[in-house]
């Protein structure tokens, strides 16, 4: 089986790229695995200095697979371990995180571009996290660093309407550092992190500490998010949702 998280070290970078593209990346909790493995394994090795996180062209990531969420409802589950640990490994990635975003980034294809330290998008981007229209509320600790990060008003129209934002829009709102042409978006972002892999290492990891503060806000939002999510997996609002996406085309 074709690997649907490939992880690539090359001198200090390490690359995570989402390889699922017939579901436009969509997460299975081994792909949320993966990548949580190889951001903790990340941290603890002194030789990289830099984490990428790259989709394929055109998708960057469609979100949590909603076959997943509908089988978390079935469960009478809230969401999955391994998403909690993806989401704590993200609050807490030891390394600088670069994301490199072309095309679709929905839910948490969306929210976990927050906790990066540097975003290069594709124009040809499209941000959207339809939280409340699947019957969820907001996760990744969004909730928090959204309205940090752009103010309430643009963070309530996108995490809570659901409005998407498109690669301009999401560089205005501060989301995205450059905007480049789709082909670009790899190149660009290898460019960026081999920039912050040549900064003095230790200077740099105080630096982005001060920046970031401490990340156990952060998890507390992310797990008070997670108990009202499993709230809302458990309604009907959210099983019609995800029900209606599974027929939509039958
Ligand atoms: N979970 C599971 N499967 C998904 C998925 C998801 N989040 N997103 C896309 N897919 C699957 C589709 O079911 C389809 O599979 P199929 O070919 O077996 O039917 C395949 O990926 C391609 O998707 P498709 O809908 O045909 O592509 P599109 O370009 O028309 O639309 C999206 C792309 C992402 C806009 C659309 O698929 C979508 O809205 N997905 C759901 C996104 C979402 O709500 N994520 C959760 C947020 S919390």
């Amino acid at each position: 089986m074709t690997d649907l998280v490939i992880v690539r070290d090359e001198g200090p970078i390490r690359t995570l790229r989402m390889n699922r593209p017939d579901k436009k990346n969509a997460l299975t909790l081994a792909m949320y695995e993966a990548m949580s493995a190889a951001l903790e394994s990340a941290g603890s090795s002194p030789a990289l200095r830099c984490v990428v996180i790259a989709g394929a062209p055109g998708a960057f990531c469609a979100g949590n697979d909603l076959a997943d969420f509908l089988a978390m409802v079935e469960n009478a589950e809230g969401l999955a371990a391994p998403i909690l640990r993806f989401l704590h490994a993200l609050a807490r990635a030891e390394k600088p995180l670069v994301a490199a975003v072309s095309g679709l980034a929905v839910g948490i294809g969306t929210t976990m571009l927050l906790h990066c330290d540097h975003v290069v998008a594709g124009s040809d981007a499209r941000f959207s996290t339809p939280f409340v229209q699947l019957g969820l509320v907001p996760e990744a600790g969004s909730s928090l660093i959204g309205p940090r990060r752009f103010g309430h008003a643009r963070a309530f129209a996108l995490l809570a309407m659901g409005r998407p934002l498109d690669a301009a829009a999401a560089h205005a709102a501060g989301i995205v550092n450059t905007v480049v042409a789709p082909a670009e978006v790899d190149a660009e972002a290898m460019k960026a992190a081999r920039e912050i892999a040549a900064l003095p290492a230790q200077a740099l990891a105080a630096s982005r500490a001060l920046l970031r503060g401490t990340p156990d806000e952060i998890v507390a939002r992310i797990d008070e998010e997670a108990a009202e999510f499993k709230r809302r997996l458990a309604s009907p609002e959210a099983r019609a949702a995800f029900e209606a996406f599974f027929k939509r085309k039958k």
